[in-house]
């Protein structure tokens, strides 16, 4: 039985009520009951004021009041708050525990019979030999008959007698039948039914089913609004004189709280610590030491999004004021480990960023590399065993039940996972549509697309797992041709492949689930960690803030798409790339491929992402206007004959942002050549891209020098105007659908069937083409870590809206420029739906919809 079944079935939006419940509870608890009647000591002492006012009247000595209360007069009388307040802390956990835990766990365990671990135990148990696990048998001897595991029929003897009581307990403990003399059935839990397949296409094999996505409930995030409604007080966060002295009249009040509650406080503190004490100490001691299981790490894990989304503070552009930006300077960075020359600033130089209640905490530490040296990040165990699903096992279903509430929102729409038709899908529309090229006919005769993972073939994995690769071909009608997979050789061997041909086998079958998972690490580990937000998002972030100042009309347009990045990148370094994170932990790559594979990142982008000063077949000044230029690269592909929907998107998109950008350009540096000089003469921004490059340019090499600035002061205003709006749309593009395109993979990380992290070799010859359960989890959970909602680019209410922090711009400028952006992507969004909606009208290959442009889903800035 697996160690570390969660199953949760609470909604998340109830489940987050319950925990914001219990904390205000408690609060409430502790603070309420001195309030109406003026004070703890008061109600403690008892004795009337004007006795105690007598006795400090002695003539030889002046005593505060406090210090001569008389031990030794009559017992004082407990008013009616000292006599509720231990009732409702004895009451309310026991009734918490009976209306609440209780009624749960009955619906856990009857989930747990019918499907999971409970179910697999009593499978086990009645294979055993009859002679094996007696106490055990008779101790579930109602359980296995309910079950018909063994003979159906009456019990006798003392399990007849054990279950006649047992039965009646039932019925009589809280969510059964016969509580409060009320017969009433408990609801069905949705999560109980097995899922139906999804049907299969005509023609395709049933050996590697598709399971439907599951979509988690909608989280109710707070905003800081909700925070000034909490606290009634409308200038809270208004205007400074006011906020001050409301904090501190509120303060002042909650200190004298604290002073009047100080002796309840601290007996019940003792307490606590005389009762749980021990058993606290001795689970640090456990955490410190004697390294956690896998499974209260990833418990942990959840509790932690569990928490961290509970107070977790939607960003609210209009919300944002400038004078919280910082000045610029220099950051504190920290150094990546397994990657080539990157730094990345610690999360206590960002600025603005709400974040939430983990947030707060993590700024907390005592210093900037704590959370990298600490256990939970560091050193959570490898992952020890794999269990395998077993036939007909939903991998979806399992993973929700312990996700559900905090699993992000699953935009796309994937009703056929695993067939061919959804593999040419797959690459066209979802995850490897940014690594399509062209194949080459005179290699690979009748191919005419190709996607390629074979990249990671070489890198050495961890004992049993099966190494990552596969290159998938397609003809010039997207109908697949073949997949090729590069098999792991001694050094000393011939490179030796193997061609896959798509006859419906179960080794056609693997070969894809090989392909997509590959693809999904992939992307996941190159494209997204490294390039979209270690590399680019990090290093113009960094150039921004340490070259433009807080008001530079520059600082101020990238504010939107650059927030919370600092905060993100570095909780992304230490809870993702550290050695023995959560990431390395679900990757099959032994620590020599951990290695070689973030070495190797750079090279391994797609080629738009890498600027190569080396070759020396451009000038670092084409090759930076290639790397900036998205409509080049784009009208270059599809010129090689890569005109798909996702390049059509893009482009589309990428005018959008440009003209935004352009417009914004104009307005402060004006146009014609008056505006280009004006922008060439720009010091600050001219250091931002010159750094920006120069650290760009580390990435392949180094030792690099800044051939970059030496060419700078020859370049033509005119050229380098268009390198700005270039460079600077660039960013903003990453950081929106580049983002979204890598990184929501929400449909991915669900379904281990779809895509897994790792799985073990024996898979090429048995059992269910799914990753292992260890993995399944272990993925999703990191899919639900790594998503807090960011800025919507599309503004759907007023509250989205950014334009406020444009400096020096009249309001009729700011709406103009804002509004034209806003307006242009509502129309581009309703494109986008219209493509989407007339999907099934298209022939295929394009019979399938696009969501990852859809400005309506993007947010300004990257997430994890
Ligand atoms: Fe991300």
């Amino acid at each position: 039985m697996p160690a570390w079944n969660v199953n949760v079935t609470f909604g998340g939006e109830k489940r987050r009520r319950y925990l914001k419940v219990a904390v205000l509870g408690l609060g409430a608890c502790i603070i309420w009951p001195s309030w109406p009647c003026g004070g703890f000591v008061n109600s403690a002492t008892s004795a009337p004021r004007g006795e105690i006012h007598s006795r400090a009247s002695d003539l030889r000595v002046t005593l505060p009041a406090a210090a001569v209360l008389d031990v030794g007069s009559a017992p004082a009388e407990p008013s009616a708050v000292q006599i509720l307040v231990p009732l409702l802390c004895a009451i309310i956990p026991v009734a918490y525990w009976w209306y609440v835990l209780v009624p749960f766990k009955r619906r856990e365990l009857a989930s747990s019979k019918r499907k999971g671990d409970m179910k697999e135990y009593l499978q086990d148990l009645a294979i055993a030999p009859a002679q094996e696990r007696k106490p055990e048998r008779w101790l579930f001897d109602k359980y296995l008959r309910e079950a018909k595991l063994i003979e159906a029929g009456e019990a006798s003897g003392l399990p007849k007698a054990v279950q006649t009581v047992e039965a009646g307990l039932q019925e009589q403990l809280p969510g059964g039948n016969a509580q409060f003399g009320v017969r009433v059935s408990l609801p069905a839990d949705p999560s109980m039914e097995k899922a139906p397949l999804l049907p299969l296409p005509a023609g395709e094999s049933s050996i590697a089913p598709s399971w439907p996505v599951v979509q988690p409930p909608e989280p109710a995030y707070s905003t800081l609004n909700d925070c000034q409604t909490c606290l009634r007080c409308p200038s809270a966060y208004g205007c400074g004189c006011c906020s001050t002295l409301c904090y501190a009249t509120l303060g002042l009040v909650v200190f004298a709280l604290f002073l009047v509650l100080y002796p309840f406080v601290a007996a019940l503190a003792l307490v606590l610590l005389l009762l749980f004490g021990w058993l606290a100490g001795s689970v640090m001691v456990y955490l410190a030491c004697l390294r956690p299981p896998p499974a209260l790490v990833w418990k942990g894990a959840k509790l932690l999004q569990l928490t961290r989304l509970t107070f977790y503070q939607l960003p609210k552009a209009a919300e944002w004021r400038v004078t919280d930006l910082k000045p610029k300077a220099k950051l504190t960075t920290g150094l990546l480990q397994y990657a080539i020359a990157v730094r990345v600033p610690f999360l206590s130089e960002d600025e603005l960023y709400a974040g939430g209640l983990f947030e707060s905490l993590v700024r907390l530490a005592p210093s900037a590399e704590f959370m990298t040296s600490s256990m939970f990040f560091s050193a959570p165990p490898a992952i020890s065993s794999l269990s395998s699903f077993r036939e007909g096992e939903n991998p979806v279903e399992y993973v929700m039940e312990v996700c559900r509430d905090i699993y992000p929102k699953v935009v796309q729409e994937w009703n056929d996972k695993t067939s061919d038709r959804a593999l040419a899908h797959f690459c066209l529309h979802g995850l490897g549509a940014h690594r399509l090229e062209k194949a080459d006919p005179s290699l690979h005769t009748g191919c005419a697309y190709v996607v390629r993972t074979n990249q990671l073939a070489a890198l050495p994995v961890r004992d049993g797992f099966e190494h990552y690769g596969n290159d998938v071909y397609f003809d010039k009608d997207f109908k697949v041709v073949k997949i090729v997979r590069e098999e792991q050789v001694e050094p000393w061997e011939m490179p030796r492949s193997t061609t896959f041909l798509p006859d419906g086998s179960r080794t056609w079958e693997y070969a894809k689930f090989c392909f997509r998972s590959s693809l999904f690490s992939f992307v996941t580990l190159v494209d997204h960690l490294y390039g979209c937000h270690l590399q680019l998002a990090n290093v113009v972030v960094q150039a921004m803030r340490e070259q433009l100042s807080s008001d530079h009309p520059i600082r101020r347009f990238l504010l939107p798409f650059s927030y919370g990045t600092i905060n993100i990148n570095d909780l992304a370094r230490q809870t993702l790339v550290t050695r023995d994170s959560f990431v390395p932990q679900l990757l099959p790559l032994d620590n020599e491929g951990l290695q070689l594979a973030w070495a190797s990142a750079y090279k391994l982008l797609p080629p738009e992402y890498v600027l190569d000063t080396a070759s020396g077949s451009e000038g670092p000044l084409e090759l930076m206007e290639t790397l900036f230029d998205r409509e080049k690269v784009i009208k270059r592909k599809q010129e090689q004959g890569l005109d798909t929907s996702y390049y059509q998107q893009a482009l589309r998109y990428w005018r959008i942002l440009r003209k935004f950008v352009a417009d914004y350009l104009d307005h402060y540096y004006g146009t014609g050549s008056r505006g280009e000089m004006a922008l060439a003469a720009d010091e600050e921004l001219k250091l931002f891209l010159l750094q920006t490059v120069t650290q760009l340019q580390a990435f392949s090499d180094p030792f690099s020098t800044g051939q970059v600035h030496e060419l700078w002061p020859s370049v033509p205003n005119s050229r380098k105007k268009l390198i700005f709006i270039n460079f600077l749309t660039r960013f903003c593009e990453l950081v929106t659908v580049g983002h979204e395109q890598v990184g929501q993979v929400q449909a991915y990380a669900q379904d281990a069937s779809f895509c897994a992290f790792s799985w073990s070799k024996s898979l090429r010859q048995e059992g269910p083409l799914v990753g292992p359960k260890e993995v399944a989890l272990g993925g999703a959970l990191l899919m639900a870590l790594t998503s807090t909602p960011m800025p919507r680019l599309l503004a759907q209410s007023p509250t989205d809206d950014w334009s406020h922090v444009f400096p020096a711009m009249s309001e009729g400028d700011r709406a103009k420029i804002f509004g034209d952006f806003q307006s242009e992507l509502r129309k581009f969004s309703t494109e986008c739906d219209e493509y989407n909606a007339t999907a099934a009208e298209r022939p295929f290959p394009n019979d399938f919809g696009l969501w990852v442009f859809n400005p309506k889903f993007l947010e300004t800035s990257v997430s994890i």
